[in-house]
């Protein structure tokens, strides 16, 4: 592969810099290459992420900090599968899905994926537990469903349990605060025992002390799951808290200021 020759190569090269052990001790459990993403307004072309090369390492928090509309958000629906690219190439645990079929890439999405997003995206009339245990249940399928119910149903409670809502698992969302939605949405993120979970402003409607919460949260699934975190955000003091942080800019990653 060839090194990346613009400012990107930032995203891929600044772990070595913060710690030059680590390149070898950790691989790259999801890379992009040239990745790139126009959208089409009118007789305009947006060129909203600009060949983006992008590792991210196993086992680590990465954060990509930006203002709005740097490109934040469609670099991680590109990198989660949501979207496709119009240029550059994905690829997980060194393989190459930027351009797997719907079904494959729904299955990569649904075992090997969790995603958590700014507005929660809970359904309103299931229970917390009925809402983490979503994933598992579309996975599963109906057969090995009847079979497993029983165990998945386990490990949700077990999560829910351990976000702190032991006592609120049979609740609906609109009984609960913005703060236990967002716990309840990183339950669900876990519930099919994902390598990578991606993280879409995940305190955006949080006051600050929420956030903190939920980023010590975070801390906690990746030093005791092993989980790698990928979060984008516009908020400085929550990104810094990663291990690993870097600055996206008119879709592409830039030195920080
Ligand atoms: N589906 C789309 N169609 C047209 N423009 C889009 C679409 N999605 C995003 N954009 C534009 O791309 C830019 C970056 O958006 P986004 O990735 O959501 O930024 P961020 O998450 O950093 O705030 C914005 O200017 C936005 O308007
Ligand atoms: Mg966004």
């Amino acid at each position: 592969m060839n090194e990346p020759s613009d400012l990107s190569a930032n995203a891929t090269q600044s772990k070595s810099i913060q710690n030059p052990e680590s390149k070898v001790q950790n691989d790259a459990i999801l890379e992009c290459t040239s990745l790139s993403r126009d959208f089409q307004s009118g007789e305009t072309t947006l060129h909203v992420l600009r060949s983006v090369n992008f590792k991210l390492y196993e086992g680590e928090i990465a954060s990509i900090v930006g203002s709005s509309g740097a490109g934040k958000s469609t670099l991680l629906h590109l990198l989660g599968l949501l979207d496709t690219p119009t240029e550059g190439d994905i690829f997980y645990r060194g393989r190459n899905i930027t351009r797997l079929g719907q079904e494959a890439a729904a299955r990569v999405r649904n075992r090997e994926f969790g995603f958590v997003f700014q507005s929660f995206h809970l359904l309103p009339d299931f229970t917390a537990l009925e809402n983490v245990l979503m994933p598992a249940r579309i996975g599963a399928g109906s057969l090995q469903w009847m079979r497993e119910a029983g165990k998945l149903k386990e490990r949700a409670e077990s999560l829910l349990t351990r976000v702190g809502l032991g006592e609120r698992m049979s609740h609906v969302p609109s009984r609960l605060s913005g703060g236990e939605r967002q716990r309840v949405a990183l339950a669900r993120a876990l519930v099919n025992e994902p390598a990578v979970v991606f993280c879409d402003e995940p305190t955006g409607n949080l006051d600050s002390k929420t956030a903190d919460e939920i980023f010590a949260l975070i801390e906690q699934f990746n030093r005791e799951l092993g989980k790698t975190f990928l979060i984008v955000t516009h908020d400085e003091h929550i990104a810094r808290r990663a291990q690993r942080h870097l600055h996206m800019s008119d879709g592409r990653f830039v030195p920080a200021d």
